[in-house]
C-alpha cells in the first residue's frame, strides 16, 4: 500500500506541484487550494489528472459548494444516484452522493456502501453513458481500514499477452446493473444472478480513452458480467482470466485517506475498490460525477 509513503518526484513546467506515486497510477497535487484555483492550475490539474489518471490533494477544506464549483470546472455533473435506502441527495444538493456508514438520527444510514468492503468497479458503467470523472471528498475517516484502491486499465490492456488481446478483439462487455459494488441490490431492480439476462448496457470490451487515445480494459464489475455471443460458460472463463489480470497488485494504488482528502479518478480508464473498515467508527465522504461526453467506444 502507497497511501502515506513519499511521492518519487516533482514534474518540471508544470505550475502545479505534480508528485507520481510511484506505483501504477496516480499523482499527489501539492500546494493547490481547491476553493480558489487558478485558470493555469487548472489546466495543469487537467493535464495530470489525463497522465495519471488518478489525483489526491491533501489538507482541502472544501463545503458542499466547493466541491460543486470545482467539479463543474470539467463538465456538467450528474445528479447524484438513489442510494441503497431510497435516500436522496444532500439537502439542496442534489449532485451530491454520500458515501457513509453513519446511521442519521431516524435510524436509517446517511449515505451509501456501509462499511464492509466495496469490491473492484468502474462507477456507473451499467449505464450507456457512464461519468467521466469521480470526486470523493473525506469528511470523517475511521482510524484504520476503510483505503480506497485504483488500478490502471490501460496498463490492464497493454500487459495482456498477444494471443488474449486477439482473442478479446471485438468483444462487446454487459455492465450489470443489479447491484452496486457493496453487494447490495439497486433501488428499484429486481435481484438476478443471471449475466445473461440481467439488466445493464453493452459497452466494448476494449475501449479507447476519447481524450489521451489510448486503448484500455473496460471491465466495469466482475458481478454478472456478460460477453454476449459466447455461451455463459465461455464468457464466465474468459471473463475470469482478464480480471486476474486486471486485479493484480502492481497495477494498483491505494489511498489511505485523511479528512480533508480530495481524490478525483478518470473513470474511463481506472478501476476502484474499497477496503472494509469497523462499523463502529465513522467514515463520510462526499461525491461528485462529471457527465462523460460520449458512450464508451472501441
Ligand atoms: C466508491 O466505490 O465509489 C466509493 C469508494 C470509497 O468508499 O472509498
Amino acid at each position: 500500500m502507497i497511501g502515506n509513503s513519499d511521492p518519487l518526484a516533482t514534474q518540471g513546467s508544470s505550475p502545479v506541484d505534480v508528485r507520481p506515486t510511484g506505483a501504477a497510477l496516480g499523482a499527489e497535487i501539492r500546494g493547490v487550494d481547491l476553493r480558489s484555483i487558478g485558470e493555469a492550475e487548472f489546466r495543469s490539474v487537467h493535464q495530470a489528472w489525463l497522465d495519471h489518471s488518478v489525483l489526491l490533494f491533501r489538507d482541502q477544506t472544501l463545503q458542499d459548494d466547493d466541491l460543486i464549483r470545482f467539479s463543474r470546472r470539467f463538465g456538467d455533473l450528474d445528479i447524484a444516484p438513489v442510494q441503497e435506502t431510497g435516500r436522496r441527495f444532500v439537502e439542496g444538493y442534489p449532485e451530491i452522493y454520500v458515501v457513509s456508514n453513519v446511521v442519521g438520527a431516524d435510524g436509517e444510514p446517511i449515505g451509501s456502501l456501509g462499511a464492509g468492503e466495496a469490491v473492484w468497479h468502474t462507477d456507473m458503467s451499467y449505464l450507456p453513458q457512464p461519468p467521466k470523472m469521480s470526486m470523493l471528498y473525506a469528511i470523517e475517516v475511521p482510524p484504520a481500514g476503510g483505503e480506497t484502491g485504483f488500478s490502471n486499465m490501460y496498463a490492464a490492456y497493454d500487459g495482456l499477452p498477444d494471443a488474449l488481446k486477439r482473442r478479446i478483439e471485438g468483444l462487446q462487455i454487459k455492465h450489470d446493473g443489479t447491484y452496486n459494488s457493496g453487494g447490495y441490490l439497486r433501488q428499484g431492480v429486481t435481484a438476478t444472478d443471471d449475466p445473461r439476462t440481467s439488466p445493464g448496457a453493452i459497452h466494448p470490451l476494449v475501449c479507447s480513452h476519447p481524450e489521451t487515445g489510448r486503448r484500455n480494459l473496460y471491465l466495469g464489475r466482475r458481478r454478472n458480467a456478460y460477453l454476449p455471443g459466447l455461451s455463459l460458460e465461455e464468457s464466465e472463463a474468459l471473463l475470469d482470466e482478464l480480471w486476474r489480470h486486471a486485479t493484480r497488485d502492481e497495477l494498483s494504488w491505494y489511498n489511505r485517506w485523511r479528512v480533508g482528502d480530495l481524490v478525483m479518478w478518470d473513470n474511463r480508464c481506472t478501476m476502484h475498490r474499497r477496503n472494509p473498515f469497523a462499523p463502529d467508527s465513522r467514515r463520510v465522504m462526499h461525491r461528485t460525477q462529471v457527465q462523460g461526453q460520449s458512450r464508451p467506444a472501441a
